[in-house]
Order: structure tokens, then sequence, then C-alpha cells
């Protein structure tokens, strides 16, 4: 059975001694369960500290984001391979990224390859707006993002892709409108749909698919009890410990039940 995945996107909050703070509430509120797998996105400049400070029997690490060339003339960059004794995974193309830093889908297909070659597990977010919803495009902009992002994967490296549903719309920052887990659903079949398609049953079947937006303790057990859905990247309710021990509880829960 696969681990439910919990990711704790931290974004830019919480300067060294929060998060070493935050990081010491979690040892001691988080139950290790075996069937959960918590993984911290935390601020840059916190990695390394918090990789000495932290229970890696309990957690692992995540980067929010990193450059796609390795080394280089590149000021005020870090790249996958600065990383890679650091993390074991990294987030890509965020819609905070794709909006505000102006990624677009060639800059995510390279970042993509760039992590996988330095041996770093992406997790890979992909959603649409309110007006592509709106307009129907919703599995389109999905489609889109998907093929253009792992076009420089082969079938093999795929597998250990992991994807993230964060529709745009649902997310806290922008407007935080709840979305319905029966939405949710229909929407991760059809990833799984094109992942299938794709690179055919087994990739398919490995292949780990979370789902974000507003998640917290209340609404976190509706999609961890999606069929298919393999886990929460969650934003604000992370900074709070007490939330993310709950929603870090639902997911136990939801592989229990
Ligand atoms: P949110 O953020 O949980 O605050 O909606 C999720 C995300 O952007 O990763």
């Amino acid at each position: 059975m696969k681990k439910k995945l919990v990711v704790a996107n931290w974004k830019m909050h919480l300067n060294a001694s929060q998060s070493s703070l935050l990081l010491s509430h979690l040892h001691k509120h988080l139950h290790p369960y075996k069937d959960v797998e918590v993984v911290l996105a935390p601020s840059m400049l916190v990695i390394q500290p918090l990789g000495l400070q932290i229970d890696r029997r309990q957690f692992r690490l995540a980067a929010q984001n990193a450059y796609f060339r390795d080394e280089g003339a590149f000021t005020g960059e870090v790249s996958f391979t600065m990383l890679q004794d650091l993390v074991h995974y990294a987030i890509i193309g965020h819609s905070e990224r794709r909006l505000y830093f102006h990624e677009d889908l060639p800059m995510i297909r390279d970042k993509m390859a760039a992590c996988v070659r330095n041996e770093i597990i992406p997790i890979l977010c992909v959603g649409e707006t309110k007006e592509e919803k709106r307009l129907g495009e919703t599995k389109q902009v999905i489609h889109d993002q998907l093929i253009s992002a792992l076009a420089n994967l082969t079938s093999d490296d795929v597998q250990d892709v992991i994807i993230t549903y964060e529709p745009v719309w649902a997310i806290s920052t922008f407007e935080g409108d709840v979305a319905k887990p029966t939405d949710v659903k229909r929407t991760m079949d059809y990833i799984k749909l094109e992942i299938r398609e794709l690179y055919g049953e087994t990739t398919a079947n490995r292949i780990r698919i979370l789902y974000g937006g507003s998640v917290d303790n209340t609404t976190a057990s509706g999609y961890l009890d999606i069929e298919g859905c393999d886990g929460v990247l969650v934003g604000a309710a992370s900074l709070n410990y007490l939330q993310f021990a709950g929603i870090v509880e639902a997911a136990h829960k939801s592989v229990t039940n």
C-alpha cells in the first residue's frame, strides 16, 4: 500500500528562529505514523539549518523552488545541484511561481528535467484559474501543463514524479474557495487517465497524485478519502502545528479506514 503524503508548504513565512521553533513543535506534536510521510518545504534560507535539526525518521525536506541550470552566473539563484544532499523533493510549477515570477511552460519543463537530473523528486503543481474553470477549460489546461512539464523525462522518471492538483481558485492566498471533493476527484481521475494514456498502466498506478488548495484540519479528510488521492499539499494550515497535526492524523485515518 502507498503511504499518504502530507506536504507543508511554508511559502515565504518564518525566519530561521521561527522555523526552528515550528519544527520543534512538530517533533513534539506529530505522531510518527508508518503509513504517512510528512514533508516540510521551508524557505530556502532555512533548509540547511533545519536539515541539522530534523528527525529524519519523521520528516523529509523539500525545496519550494530552484533554478534549472546546475551552476553559473545567475545572480540570486540556487540550483537543484546545490540542493541535492539537502532535500528529497522540490515543488515545481506552483501557481504563485507561474503568476508572480512568470514561470512559463518551457521553464517548468526545464526545472522538472533539472530536478530529476539531480535526483530530487519533483512535486509538480498543476491547476486551472477561476476564469479557465468558468470557460470549461480545466482539462485542456491540465493537459497542456502535464504534457509540457513531463516532456523531457523518460517514462521511468515519470513513475516517481508527484503531481499535485491545485486549482488556483482554491488556494487560500488567492480567493480560497473550498473545492468540493467530488469536483477534485473528477480532475484527479483525469490526471490519472492522461498519465495512463501517455505512459501506460504501470506508471499510472505508481505515480502519486495529491490535492492542494485550502486544506486544513477540518477539510483534509474529505480530500484524503478520495479514491486515488495519495496525499495533500498544505499552505496556510501548515504554519499552525496543531492544525497540521490534525491533517497528519486525518491522513493516517484515511489509510486505516
Ligand atoms: P493553501 O496553499 O493551503 O494556503 O491554500 C496551498 C498551496 O499553495 O500550496
